[in-house]
């Protein structure tokens, strides 16, 4: 699909992009390349994955990516990317907070450790990789933060206790920090997306025949795509989005809107 945005509106900038060797988060690192971004520093734990999506997106893009092995879960880690990526680069503009982990799991049969293990990816991550870029770089530069978070707390959803706690705090993350470095020129956003198509998480989440059953319950009819996310990212980053500060976009097709199935339900609509 072609962009509506302009080629060239991310200019020279560089992005930071944990999650970024696969998924939704490679999506928004290849939509930065496309739209005039000079580099990307691609993080993950998977070293394999992550150095041959690098060497696909510098194919596709013609520009430079860097490929950086981190665990969220380890400040060092985070530290060492972020001192490669201004020795590469020489400067960071937009940060986003990709790496999470999910999967189905019943509250009572989700053993301590599960769930302490996707609350220290996920929010946990999320901070470690703030504070650790503020520190190196955003404090005297200013830039973007995008929060890549959910909807799955905005009710309530089963099996996801885990996930729906830390993307929670994710978001209580992004309203605290738009406030504290707001001032210092720092907007720090997020992006829920909804069922995306191709991604991990459909699999994991939606597997089978939960797919159709779950396009049924979306208003506009279908699973979003990763370039649904990644036009978000880009209206964030771009400079059209510069009085945004401290919200978190829902791009799920309407997918978590309470209400709809029941109500389509007792209207007999399908
Ligand atoms: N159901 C229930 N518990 C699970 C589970 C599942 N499907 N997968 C992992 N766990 C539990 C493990 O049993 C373990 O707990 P235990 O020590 O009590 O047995 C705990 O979670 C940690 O698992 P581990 O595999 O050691 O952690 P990890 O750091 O290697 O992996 C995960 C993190 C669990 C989130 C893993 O699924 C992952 O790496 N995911 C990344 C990708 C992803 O989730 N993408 C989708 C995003 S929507």
């Amino acid at each position: 699909m072609k962009s509506v945005f302009r080629d060239d509106i991310l200019e020279g900038k560089v992005a930071f992009v944990t999650g970024g060797g696969s998924g939704i988060c490679k999506g928004i690192a290849e939509a930065f390349l496309a739209h005039g971004a000079k580099g990307v520093t691609i993080l993950g734990r998977k070293a394999d994955r992550l150095s041959a999506a690098a060497d696909e997106m510098k194919q596709k893009s013609g520009r430079d990516v860097l490929a950086a092995p981190c665990d969220v879960r380890k400040p060092e880690q985070i530290e060492a990317a972020l001192e490669a990526t201004l020795e590469r680069f020489g400067r960071i503009d937009i940060v986003v907070n990709g790496a999470a982990g999910n999967f189905l799991a019943p509250a009572a049969a989700l053993s301590y450790n599960g769930f302490k293990t996707v609350m220290e990816i996920d929010t946990i991550g999320t901070f470690n990789v703030c504070r650790a870029s503020f520190e190196k770089y955003l404090r005297d530069h200013g830039g973007h933060i995008l929060n890549v978070s959910a909807t799955l707390h905005y009710a309530a959803t089963p099996l996801q206790i885990h996930a729906s706690a830390a993307k929670a705090g994710v978001d209580s993350i992004t309203r605290t920090l738009a406030l504290e470095w707001g001032p210092l020129g720092i907007q720090v956003n997020g992006i829920a997306p909804g069922p995306i198509d191709g991604t991990e998480g459909m699999s994991r989440l939606a597997p089978g025949e939960m797919r159709d059953a779950q396009i049924k319950g979306i208003p506009l009819r279908r699973l979003g795509t990763i370039e649904d996310v990644a036009s978000c990212a880009l209206y964030l980053t771009s400079g059209a989005a510069s009085y945004v500060n401290g919200e978190t976009i829902v791009v799920d097709g309407g997918a978590w809107l309470p209400g709809m199935g029941k109500f389509m339900t007792m209207l007999g609509v399908d």
